[in-house]
């Protein structure tokens, strides 16, 4: 039996922790030389009233369309957008190591942001169960998330599918991404990061893999190739994130998370393959060759794909989902968690 010892705080939730999205394409970054001439690729629209339930972060592209950030950014920082679903070969080893990741929560808050899969052009919204906004607890020492989180575009972890290294099924999402640079992103922004591990964490009997990446213009990022490297330049930050997801569903009532290979972390290499395998499953999703089950594939840019939709019904879409949404916001009470060893 564990002493629960519970420390309530009064929330001072002010302000809105939204900034406008922008990726910065650094051209000839990546691959080598080049004039750093910066161009914003994605920027976010805010509909509704932050930390309520008709909350909605829009994505659109640099023309000033309203695209699926789960559909239409591609997954590797190289690949055209025009056509992301082809697999084109990246020049050199460095490349093809680079993702573009969307920040759903910034590290050190609470609000479970994600990525609304079910609804047309996956904006992001707080995550809602029982009627109530979802917050992470504070488990501590730790405040909110300790990573920025958030998810790598064009991948899903099918729910029809047994993985062959856990034997359990996938969550039906995105593969998540724990970024562990120095800065704090803001919900929606589109960073481009290096891999460097993966954990596979066996959440109420489903895979759900969770990568270890840093942001590619973080100030270290040049000492950073593999997950040795994390244990090597952070430590403890690993043994912290292994604690974190075992104990983040405790408060709920919900037991500990297990993990598939006893909690070891894996290396770069096995991660990329995670990666490869579950960009293969939402290919196979958008092209319709596999059960959807509640999964909205609208897309804005996937040629071939039968979901695709045009910029007016896109745009028309964005209107009627907005329409429909009138709720009441509420407010988070900061509660700590004191769950010991
Ligand atoms: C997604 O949402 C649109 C608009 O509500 C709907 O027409 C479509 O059938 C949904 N399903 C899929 C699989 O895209």
């Amino acid at each position: 039996m564990r002493a629960l010892l519970l420390l309530l705080l009064r929330s001072g939730r002010g302000g809105r922790a939204v900034a406008p999205a922008a990726t910065f394409l650094q051209r000839g970054a990546g691959a080598g030389a080049g004039p750093r001439r910066a161009m914003a690729l994605y920027r976010t629209e805010e509909r509704g009233q932050p930390y309520s339930q008709n909350y909605r972060l829009f994505f659109k592209n640099v023309a000033d369309h309203y695209i699926s950030p789960f559909h239409d950014i591609p997954l590797k920082v190289n690949s055209r957008e025009e056509n992301a679903i082809s697999t084109k070969k990246a020049r050199n080893e460095e490349y093809e190591n680079l993702f573009n990741m969307i920040v759903e929560v910034p590290r050190w808050t609470n609000a479970k942001m994600e990525i609304a899969t079910e609804e047309p052009l996956n904006p992001i919204k707080q995550y809602v169960k029982d009627d109530k906004l979802r917050y992470v607890a504070n488990i501590f020492p730790y405040k909110g998330y300790i990573w920025n989180y958030g998810a790598l575009p064009q991948t899903w972890e099918d729910p029809n599918q047994k993985d062959k290294s856990t034997d359990c099924c996938g969550d039906n999402d995105p593969i998540d991404v724990c970024e562990i640079g120095s800065k704090v992103f803001s919900c929606g922004e589109v960073i481009r990061v290096k891999i460097l591990g993966i954990l596979a964490l066996i959440d109420e009997g489903e895979t759900d893999w969770k990568l270890i990446a840093i942001n590619v213009n973080d100030p270290e990022a040049s000492k950073f190739h593999d997950i040795d490297d994390v244990k090597k330049f952070k430590p403890g930050y690993l043994e912290a994130t292994l604690n974190w997801f075992r104990l983040y569903k405790v408060p709920e009532g919900k037991p500990e998370n297990q993990f598939a290979f006893n909690g070891e972390f894996k290396n770069k290499a096995f991660a990329l393959e995670v990666i490869k395998s579950t960009h293969e499953c939402w290919k196979a999703l958008l092209m319709k060759n596999c059960n959807r089950g509640t999964i909205n594939c609208t897309n804005v840019q996937i040629c071939g794909s039968p979901f695709h939709c045009t910029q007016e019904e896109a745009r028309s879409l964005v209107e009627s989902v907005l329409s429909s949404l009138n709720k009441e916001s509420n407010e988070e009470e900061q509660v700590w968690h004191f769950l010991g060893k």
